[in-house]
């Protein structure tokens, strides 16, 4: 008998199938290739990827926030990083100042709207190798190439965190496929999500969560959201960063907090 499990590809979730805790199907690439990326950690503890949208700002899944959106000062943000054990040079590291989550996420709504946007204390040189991501905000074709990545665990119920990065490419499915392939009442698949696999189940796996699946113009279309499991050949799904709704709240507030 087979079950699966949905979770949010956060880390250490009791539920969580982690047996192919990392990016399924994916292979170590330089993180210098992503100079955008980042990744997440509570209180020196990885939680979750992200992606540099200006120096100050870093784009993730409102879920990596667990709830605590106004406390986030035991957060900080890794840039350049390639596993998760190596040790960070301090001008690649930052602290949270504050955050802010989509209006409209809903966590007991099948993580519709899974959204934030992390203002640093300090900024970025970018000036340096990390290096800034856009958001693409065009509404996406019925098919297309994203490169996902992350820094997943790598056994099952172990703090491995030497994991190193991983990056994969997938394909984006049509709508009306994901929702006949995974939406239940339960956990729509809502106009702010669409949901995407590759070649031989490749999939975002907890611990990836919140990092940027790019656009083949190197854009960020979308970030890594939830699954029933992964690797089991179920699309995962990410958040629809052109919805409408999305967007409009989005382009505000990295206007309003992110530049100066
Ligand atoms: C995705 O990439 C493959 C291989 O590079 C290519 O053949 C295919 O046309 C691409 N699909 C889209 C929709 O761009
Ligand atoms: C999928 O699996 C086949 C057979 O093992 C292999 O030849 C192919 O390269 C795999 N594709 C990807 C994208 O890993």
């Amino acid at each position: 008998m087979f079950q699966v499990f949905l979770v949010a590809f956060l880390l250490l979730q009791p539920e969580t199938d982690a047996r192919k805790s990392k990016i399924f199907g994916g292979e170590t690439k330089s993180v210098e290739d992503y100079p955008y990326l980042v990744n997440i950690r509570r209180g020196g503890t990885f939680r979750c990827g992200g992606a540099l949208i200006s120096p100050s700002c870093v784009l993730t899944a409102a879920h990596c926030l667990e709830g605590r959106p106004d406390r986030v000062r035991d957060l900080s943000v890794h840039a350049l990083q390639q596993c998760l054990n190596d040790a960070p040079a301090p001008e690649h590291v930052r602290w949270a100042w504050y955050a802010k989550v989509s209006p409209d996420y809903a966590p007991r709504r099948g993580l519709d709207a899974d959204v934030a946007v992390i203002r640093l204390s300090r900024p970025f040189d970018i000036s340096g190798k990390a290096s800034l991501a856009k958001i693409d905000y065009n509404e996406l074709p019925r098919h297309m190439n994203l490169t996902i990545m992350g820094w997943g665990m790598t056994e099952e119920n172990t703090q491995d965190w030497n994991q190193c990065l991983q990056v994969a490419e997938i394909q984006k499915l049509p709508q009306g496929e994901c929702i006949r392939r995974i939406g239940t009442p339960q956990h729509p698949v809502t106009g702010n999500m669409f949901c995407a696999i590759g070649e031989n189940a490749t999939d975002a796996c907890p611990g990836d969560s919140g990092g940027p699946a790019m656009s083949d113009g190197r854009a960020i279309a979308g970030l890594v959201s939830w699954g029933y499991g992964c690797g089991r050949g179920y699309p995962g799904i990410y958040t629809r960063l052109s919805s409408p709704r999305i967007s409009f709240w989005l382009k505000y507030f990295v206007a309003d907090h992110c530049w100066g």
